[in-house]
């Protein structure tokens, strides 16, 4: 929901550089509807009634943005006994709350339990083990599916690929039966799911496909084996457009892998994060000095690896634009961080106008592992949220202050 009017950037109806006048930079910015329109799309049913949405909250955990889609319905994917905190509180209901991780602590596995999520996503036969015994010790079955490595290559950043061979991530499929049928001899596991999820960004259906038709592969063997699962979790993962990618929408996605699971009677649940938070966010970095050196042109901002470390981490790109003023010339530049690093930049080789020391601008495609992986490096303050709506705005989350930077230490 950006647009340029009368050459100023505006998000919803809300100009970005009014924002970055109003609450400083660096700020992180996101449309409340365009989250509201990315979960509805997902929503579209392909396989009406029996099909979950459950937002994967590490993507982005702001208070507001849990309440948003928490308000509308979703379920959440967890993954650490803090997130599960922020999702009971932001008004998840456990009853659609699955929690996937490969190492869940014995407290959290009882946090979990005690709450009653929906089901655990166990990724080995230790940590069943687990369950098995923090279920008995509550007087408790605990509700299973096995997350299932599937050896499908989704073609992504090798750091977010998941479902490959030799990855630390769930069972290998070929010992999916096995695994399965020692989990069937537990006394305090009820084996309900299976579970996959092969890689994060990934922009086309093809291997979600291939990892669905192993997986519905293992779901008939268990049924033949009379193992009855009744929720088949496919996880998250779908791309967004950073530059020209083109993924596949929601219900592209579920149209290429509900139709292979037929004749089974089970739900389906997807864990998407990017494809609901991603586009919703731009990260605004104030101009602080213009530089020229060794025959390149810089814009050193205050904003980098330290707010948004997936160019630095993952090469990754994300489109720059001016807050006000794009219709200038262009030169070719990097826009680079105050972090004392060389890999601290937010964009190189970009075609962007010579601006202004104080002028701002928008790094797009944000809202989705920014904030979520942001970090005090250099000592530097985190920056402040804030959610448009329309033509209104709240900050959702402070800036940090110096004192924020000491408070905990003794
Ligand atoms: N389910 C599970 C079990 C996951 O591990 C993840 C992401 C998701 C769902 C959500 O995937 P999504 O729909 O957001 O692709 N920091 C990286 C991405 C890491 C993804 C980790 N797992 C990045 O900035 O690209």
């Amino acid at each position: 929901m950006l647009s340029q009017k009368n050459n100023r950037l505006y998000l919803e109806n809300v100009s970005l550089e009014k924002l970055a006048g109003e609450y400083g930079t660096p700020l992180f910015v996101y449309s409340k509807n365009t989250i509201l329109g990315n979960f509805n799309s997902f929503l579209k049913p392909f396989a009406p009634g029996k099909e979950l949405i459950c937002y994967a909250l590490k993507a982005n955990s702001n208070y507001s943005i849990l309440k948003t889609l928490s308000g509308a319905g979703a379920g959440v994917d967890i993954t650490s006994g803090g997130e599960l905190y922020r999702a009971m509180r932001a008004g998840f209901k456990p009853s659609k709350t699955v929690y996937a991780g490969i190492g869940k602590t014995y407290e959290e596995i009882e946090y979990a339990l005690k709450n009653n999520i929906l089901m655990f996503n166990v990724e080995s036969l230790e940590e069943i083990e687990a369950v098995n015994k923090a279920a008995g010790r509550l007087g408790r079955k605990a509700p299973v599916a096995f997350r299932v490595n599937p050896h499908i290559d989704p073609h992504t950043h090798h750091y977010i690929t998941t479902g490959t061979a030799g990855v630390k991530f769930g069972i290998p499929f070929a010992e999916a039966l096995d695994a399965y049928k020692t989990a069937s001899k537990l006394k305090n596991i009820e084996i309900v799911g299976i579970h996959s999820h092969i890689g994060s960004q990934i922009t086309s259906t093809k291997p979600f496909k291939m990892a669905a038709q192993r997986i519905s592969g293992i779901v008939k063997k268990l049924a033949g084996a009379g193992i009855h699962l009744k929720y088949v979790d496919l996880g998250g993962g779908l791309g967004i457009t950073y530059s020209n990618e083109k993924p596949p929408t929601p219900y592209e996605l579920k149209k290429s892998v509900v139709p292979i699971f037929k004749g089974l009677d089970v739900s389906f649940i997807f864990e998407p994060g990017r494809s609901i938070i991603g586009n919703a966010g731009v990260l605004l970095a104030g101009v602080i000095y213009r530089k020229k050196a060794g025959g390149k042109n810089f814009l050193v901002v205050d904003t980098g690896m330290n707010d948004l470390l997936r160019p630095t981490l993952y090469e990754a790109f994300h489109d720059i634009v001016p807050a006000a003023g794009a219709s200038r010339p262009r030169v070719k530049l990097d826009v680079v961080g105050p972090i004392c690093e060389t890999g601290d930049f937010l964009g190189k080789n970009r075609m962007i106008p010579w601006l202004n020391q104080g002028e701002c601008l928008a790094v797009k495609c944000a809202g989705a592992y920014g904030y979520a992986m942001s970090s005090q490096y250099n000592s530097r303050a985190r920056a402040a949220e804030v959610m448009v709506d329309g033509n209104k705005y709240s900050l959702i989350r402070r800036r940090e202050t110096y004192k924020d930077l000491v408070a905990l230490e003794k």
